[in-house]
Formats: C-alpha cells, sequence, structure tokens
C-alpha cells in the first residue's frame, strides 16, 4: 500500500488521553486527528487506549466503539460497514483505505487514524468532498444516447461490451486514490483525478452512449487530463484493486488517435 507524508504528531498539538481503566490485557492506543472549525482552535492528536477483547476486529469498529462508549464527540464518516458505500474512506496507518475494511491486527504499534490527506476537513476524520463531486458531475457520469430507449427491454450490450465497463464502474467513490495523488494535491482546483477520470473512462468505453466526441472535448485539457504523471499512487492505494492510471493512459491514447485522424 502506497504511504503519503501526513503531519506528524509533534507537528500537531496532543490534546485528550482516554485510558481503558480496568481493561483485559489486550489494549490497543489509537492517535486520532481532531479538528473542530468552530471552536476556533487548531487541530490536535487525541490518544485513546481500547480493550479489544470488548471490540470487533477492524477499525471502523474501534472508531465505534470509542463513539459509542468513550467520546462521542469524535466525527467520522460510515455507512454499509461491507467496503460497498466508499463513506469511511481514511489515513489510517499512513495509507488511504476504508476504515470496515482494515482489520487491527494488520497494523503494528500505535494506530494513527487522520481524515484522508491534503483535503479541507469539514471536522475530525470527515474531509470536504465538494470540490471532488463537483468534478464528478463535471464529466456527466450519466448515459447520452441519440437512439430512444427501447419500450420492451433495457438497452441492450454484448457480453464484451459489457466486460469493457466492468472494472470502471466498480468504483465506489471513495476517494482514496485521488488523495493520493501528488498531482491532485497540487493542482485540485484544475486537474480531475483519478477517481473522476476513471469515471470518464467508464462512459467513454460504454457501447450504449453516443457522446465520446463530446466527452472527449472536455477532456482534452492539459490541466483536467493531462496533470497526470503516471505516479501510479492511485492504482497502488484503490482498495477496490481498480486501476485507475491505466485507465487515464487509454484516455490519452483516445485522445492522441482523435488528434491523428
Ligand atoms: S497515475 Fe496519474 S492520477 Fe494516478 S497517482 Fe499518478 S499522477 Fe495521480
Ligand atoms: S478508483 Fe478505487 S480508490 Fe479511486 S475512488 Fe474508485 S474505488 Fe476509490
Ligand atoms: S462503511 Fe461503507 S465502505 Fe466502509
Amino acid at each position: 500500500m502506497a504511504k503519503f507524508l501526513l503531519p506528524s504528531n509533534s507537528q500537531i498539538k496532543q490534546g485528550k488521553y482516554f485510558s481503558a481503566l480496568g481493561a483485559s490485557t489486550d489494549v490497543r492506543r489509537y492517535s486520532i486527528y481532531r479538528y473542530d472549525p468552530d471552536s476556533g482552535e487548531n487541530p490536535r492528536i487525541d490518544n485513546y487506549d481500547v480493550d479489544m477483547d470488548d471490540c470487533g476486529p477492524m477499525v471502523l469498529d474501534v472508531l465505534i466503539k470509542i463513539k459509542n462508549e468513550i467520546d462521542p464527540t469524535l466525527t467520522f464518516r460510515r455507512s454499509c460497514r461491507e467496503g460497498i458505500c466508499g463513506s469511511c474512506s481514511m489515513n489510517i496507518d499512513g495509507g488511504n483505505v476504508l476504515a470496515c475494511t482494515v482489520p487491527v491486527e494488520s497494523i503494528k504499534g500505535d494506530i494513527k487514524v487522520y481524515p484522508l490527506p491534503h483535503m479541507p476537513v469539514v471536522k475530525d476524520l470527515v474531509p470536504d468532498l465538494t470540490n471532488f463531486y463537483a468534478q464528478y458531475a463535471s464529466i456527466k457520469p450519466w448515459l447520452q444516447s441519440r437512439m430512444p430507449a427501447p419500450t420492451n427491454h433495457e438497452r441492450l450490450q454484448s457480453k464484451e461490451d459489457r466486460e469493457l465497463i466492468n472494472e470502471p464502474a466498480a468504483c465506489i467513490l471513495c476517494a482514496c486514490c485521488s488523495t493520493a495523488c501528488p498531482s491532485y494535491w497540487w493542482n485540485s482546483d484544475r486537474f480531475l483525478g483519478p477517481a473522476v477520470l476513471l469515471a470518464a473512462y467508464r462512459w467513454l468505453v460504454d457501447s450504449r452512449d453516443d457522446a465520446t466526441n463530446e466527452r472527449l472535448d472536455n477532456l482534452e485539457d492539459s490541466f483536467r487530463t493531462y496533470r497526470c504523471h503516471t505516479i501510479m499512487n492511485c492504482t497502488q492505494t484503490c482498495p477496490k484493486g481498480l486501476n485507475p492510471a491505466q485507465a487515464i493512459g487509454e484516455i490519452k491514447k483516445m485522445l492522441v488517435g482523435r488528434a491523428a485522424t
């Protein structure tokens, strides 16, 4: 898993400490980024000791236990607990991951939990994804067809055509890849980033879609697409095993191929 440079604990002041009084011998320490913009205070790291004999196995289970039993002010997103909704993406032990799919046992030593890197923070572990979603909307992530929809069945595809969209359509928009991409860190106002470009690719290769040229026009830009420098952090990070870097390479080939004709 790709790991990223985050502010070290020495750069962010230490906050509260919650001990696990009377707990079993299986106690793990969680150092968690805390920030409340309404308080006017700087971010801090709160430390929680958690009795793992009385807790589920995943890091998300620990966060839920802390919120329910130790500190109700801790704020994070989650929904499915199955690695499907993409809500619980955050930076754990230096990597962008889904908290519900990371076993505590897979991490050695104290467990550091931060929000996704290089994003504005709404509160604690919740990043502000407003720009990310606006960029997603900008690639028009829906079918555009000049053919009227059939009245008695769906728009059909061959098995081979469907296989082309299988992988890109499996993206859960967790933003782990985009927030792992150095180009996106520095140019997120203009570079679409790997998650959104993967989504764009999903519609470019959909045999039922007729807007290929318009979609490529929208991507033909030195920043929106070409700020990708094939660093590959995105593909190494994706918790669903997808390959946005390859999809971006295919988009670039389509743009070059179109220009040559
Ligand atoms: S391959 Fe492109 S999109 Fe992926 S991390 Fe590298 S620069 Fe970012
Ligand atoms: S490509 Fe992977 S890491 Fe990126 S948003 Fe989709 S599921 Fe998340
Ligand atoms: S809670 Fe849905 S992916 Fe983790």
